[in-house]
């Protein structure tokens, strides 16, 4: 057996309270932190106040770049890199979902590299990116953790995967508290996203030894607590859960990557804006309806993971359990289940399923799709 597995260096801070820490671990990179974040929530929820206090408090001065929009814009990663150098920013702080997250990394990339963020799609080399710490608000992408980032090119309409080690952030603080205010359609749609990471690293053609354990743990800790943070928001224990589920998820996917779910999902976001975590909770279930007949025996982990009792049953019959259940977490996060709900029409299907063969995770999927299997796929959750 041969494994090459990257571990997130630098720092995780884990718990409530572990955004005080910001301060202390943006004073050893620098002394003006560029604090990136979206346009109001974590002004909203007294976030930024903590952030802000903790950093001043160990001589860091603050200064904030609050533009980040749903899936960051290549021009919004060029405003920021523009305001940092102005303001002579030598450090980083990240602020919320996924997406200020991305943004922050993009913008760390081009403060030391030379060029726009196109030129380093997919995998190209660069010098390390400006110190960077990340503090997610979110249980779904951990963006935190990982060497990725997908920044939106509006002009080709195209979600780019940009990565490299050189954009993993210093340090993570992931504290629970950051995600009791997030309302229950954000928890649903970025826990699915968490699901998903799991699941798909545990089925994906590159999986390991060493991404298994991530990835049913991640998969038991979501699926027992995303339902109980939608309907319970205030439940910490739950919320706790989930952030650290969509951390092993995180370190799980880093490794094994994602598969045929994230392939459909890129497409739907960059054509018809539909939130990441939102087409991935769709995608789900119908795709590991597709995948069940190509690994029987993991999607019967799946279940068992999930919390259904599998004793006795053959791998097909577990991996029916499997996919049951995730079309069962599905619809009780209340999520939309329909692409028609976002304006997809029956004529768009053909052009998504092309950019979703064409995208490197479908790869690592375990069943090869040919078009007409993804266009089928995408046909059963059009909708009317
Ligand atoms: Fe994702």
């Amino acid at each position: 057996m041969s494994m090459q597995i990257f571990q997130a260096p630098g720092r995780i801070i884990f718990g409530c309270g572990s955004v005080n820490s910001v301060g202390e671990e943006c004073a050893k990179y620098g002394t003006t932190a560029l604090v990136v974040t979206g346009k109001s929530s974590a002004a909203k929820t007294g976030m930024l106040d903590k952030v802000s206090a903790s950093l001043k408090e160990s001589g860091v001065l603050p200064v904030l770049f609050a533009e980040v929009e749903q899936d960051p814009s290549v021009s919004t990663v060029n405003k920021g890199v523009t305001f940092a150098r102005e303001k002579g920013c030598d450090v980083i702080v990240a602020l919320g979902g996924g997406s200020p997250l991305d943004a922050a990394k993009a913008i760390s990339l081009l403060l030391t590299n030379k060029g726009e963020i196109q030129d380093y799609e997919g995998f190209k080399p660069h010098k390390h990116g400006m110190p960077l710490i990340a503090i997610p608000t979110t249980a779904g992408t951990a963006s935190e953790v990982t060497r990725f980032t997908v920044i939106t090119d509006t002009e080709r309409k195209l979600k780019m995967l940009v990565g490299g080690d050189g954009i993993i952030p210093k340090a993570a603080l992931l504290d629970p508290e950051l995600t009791l205010t997030m309302p229950a359609g954000v928890t649903a749609a970025t826990g699915m996203d968490a699901l998903t990471h799991a699941i798909e690293a545990y089925i994906s053609r590159r999986a390991m030894p060493l991404t298994d354990i991530h990835a049913i743990k991640a998969i038991e800790l979501i699926g027992g607590n995303l339902i109980k943070a939608v309907t319970d928001p205030e439940n910490i224990i739950a919320r706790e859960a989930m952030l650290l589920g969509q951390l092993h998820a995180g370190f799980a996917f880093s490794n094994s990557s994602v598969a045929l779910v994230h392939s459909m999902s890129r497409p739907l976001g960059a054509n018809f804006s539909i939130p990441h975590g939102k087409a991935n909770a769709m995608l789900l279930p119908a795709v590991m309806d597709y995948n069940r007949l190509a690994c029987p025996e993991k999607l019967k982990d799946v279940a068992s993971a999930l919390g259904e009792n599998t004793d006795g049953l053959s791998p097909r019959e577990g991996a029916v359990v499997g996919v049951e259940s995730l079309f069962e977490i599905f619809s009780e996060t209340g999520l939309p289940a329909t692409l028609a709900e976002y304006g997809v029409t029956e004529n768009d299907l053909e052009a998504l399923a092309e950019d979703a063969i064409a995208s490197g995770s479908t790869a690592n999927n375990p069943r090869k799709p040919i078009l007409s299997d993804v266009i089928s796929i995408y046909s059963s959750i059009l909708g009317s």
